[in-house]
């Protein structure tokens, strides 16, 4: 289940920096430093499409993963904390480090939050695929208020509905940067 995935067309020539997250009806993406809904199904979309890429995380998102990296993927955690330790990922220390690292190779660099880290890189953005979970929920971390979506326009949608293992409805909408 990849939407949107061509649309975007991160290959090879095309890289793209592109920001990837859930949130539910009110904006909601973290409760207590996890998510606050469990969707298997909205986890693999997440798996299918940035597979073979990179993977951006704020120091926090991926202590939450179990301080673990993701398979297939080159895994970036950004932290201030210069002796800041971990396996298998590149640990890098501020927005020009990633942004300077992102030039030099050939993949794709999904920012996969938290919401510290959409914030920072906003305005670098390509593209983005938003999940709306259809629900509201408790937590404290909200996806940045203020982001301008209208920069964006709206490329792809999907629905997908609830099942036995897939307790509430979500939909994927992928957007791409509006051209200056
Ligand atoms: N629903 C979703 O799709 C989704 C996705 C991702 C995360 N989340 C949720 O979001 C929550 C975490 O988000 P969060 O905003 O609290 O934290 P976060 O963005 O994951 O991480 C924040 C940390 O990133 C580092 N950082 C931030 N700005 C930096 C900069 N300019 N230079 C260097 N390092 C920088 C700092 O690490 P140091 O303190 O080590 O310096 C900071 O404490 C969790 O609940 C998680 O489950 C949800």
């Amino acid at each position: 289940m990849v939407t949107g995935r061509e649309a975007l067309c991160y290959n090879m020539k095309m890289k793209k920096i592109i920001g990837i997250w859930a949130e539910d009806r009110k904006g909601l993406i973290g409760s207590n430093n996890k998510l606050p809904w469990h969707l298997p199904a909205e986890l693999k979309h997440f798996k299918e499409s940035t597979m073979g890429q990179a993977i951006l995380s704020g120091r926090k998102t991926f202590e939450s993963m179990g301080k673990r990296a993701l398979p297939g993927r080159v895994n970036i955690v950004l932290t201030r904390d210069r002796d800041y330790q971990a396996e298998n990922v590149v640990i890098l220390h501020d927005k020009a480090e990633v942004l300077s690292w992102y030039k030099q190779q050939d993949k794709s660099l999904f920012i996969t939050g938290g919401a510290e880290i959409f914030r920072l890189f906003e305005d670098k953005l390509d593209g983005l695929v938003r999940t709306i979970v259809d629900g509201e929920f408790k937590g404290d971390t909200w996806f940045p208020v203020d982001f301008d979506f209208d920069k964006f326009s709206l490329v792809d949608s999907s629905l997908f509905h609830a099942d036995e293992k897939n307790p509430y409805d979500f939909e994927i909408f992928t957007y791409q940067r509006l051209s200056n």
